[in-house]
């Protein structure tokens, strides 16, 4: 079902209920942790408390990725963005036991979060593992979308880096196409290696995510793609908003 602004779910609703420790910590956490964003613009000085770069993380999933991510760079601040119950309240629990400071969590359409974030502020995006959307009449519900990644860029400040990561192939094609096709992204691998298909070498400091360890015992392989925002480019549509 689509959205009320027409825009289509690209989420699949699970099922899988609340555990009473991931209720107890929204209950308790989420006044410390969580955001309720409204429909002005996203001020992270306000919410973090400082100013330091911005990293959003759309997809979290459990969370554990995004836990020692943020762990291991404590000069900035990640915004993790799932719509996933459950999954936020792993994520609450494990921020506090870890007594992370620079992590706060939104439920809802990573798209909406970008929408209200100041363009040309962002440092980093993260998707990682985006539902794939095998079938050819679901690929309009992909993340990953020619509309997604103008707004995407318009987000970045120049310099900073749009992270996809899939295990998907197809998709993974596609995300390269559609990285090429925006004028604003330059897909160097951030600063890393690729290879002569367009792929980064996975980044050593990407833990490997609760879903990725399923595709690699699945025997499926892993694609990095990672493209900087580059200077010199102007308002595109994705800036409007
Ligand atoms: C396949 S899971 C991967 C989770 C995690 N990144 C991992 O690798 O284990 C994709 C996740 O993206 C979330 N998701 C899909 N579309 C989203 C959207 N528009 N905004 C926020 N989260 C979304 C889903 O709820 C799900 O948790």
């Amino acid at each position: 079902m689509p959205r009320a602004d027409g825009e289509l779910r690209t989420f699949k609703l699970r099922r899988g209920r609340i555990t009473p420790g991931q209720r107890h910590a929204l209950d308790t956490l989420w006044r410390r942790y969580g955001v309720d964003l409204g429909t002005g613009r996203f001020d992270p000085a306000t919410v973090y408390g400082r100013r330091a770069p911005l990293v959003v993380e759309i997809g979290f999933g459990m969370g554990e990725a995004t836990v020692a991510m943020a762990a291991a760079d404590p000069d900035r601040d990640v915004l993790a963005v799932d719509v996933h119950t459950p999954g936020a309240g792993a994520l609450l629990r494990d921020v506090a036991a870890a007594g992370l400071v620079n992590v706060r969590v939104v439920l809802g359409d990573g798209r909406d979060v970008l929408r209200l974030l100041t363009p040309g502020t962002l440092d980093e995006l993260r998707v990682f593992f985006p539902d794939p959307w095998p079938k050819t009449r679901h690929h309009k519900r992909r993340l990953v979308e020619p509309g997604f990644v103008r707004l995407a860029a318009s987000r970045l400040r120049v310099g900073g880096r749009l992270h996809c990561a899939t295990d998907h192939r197809p998709y993974a094609e596609r995300m390269l196409s559609l990285l090429a096709a925006e004028p604003s992204l330059a897909n160097d691998g951030g600063g890393g290696v690729v290879d002569g298909d367009g792929y980064a070498e996975r980044p050593a400091w990407r833990p490997v995510t609760r879903f990725e360890r399923r595709a690699l015992d699945g025997g499926h392989e892993v694609f990095d793609v990672i493209a900087t925002r580059a200077p010199g480019h102007g308002a595109s549509a994705g800036d409007r908003g």
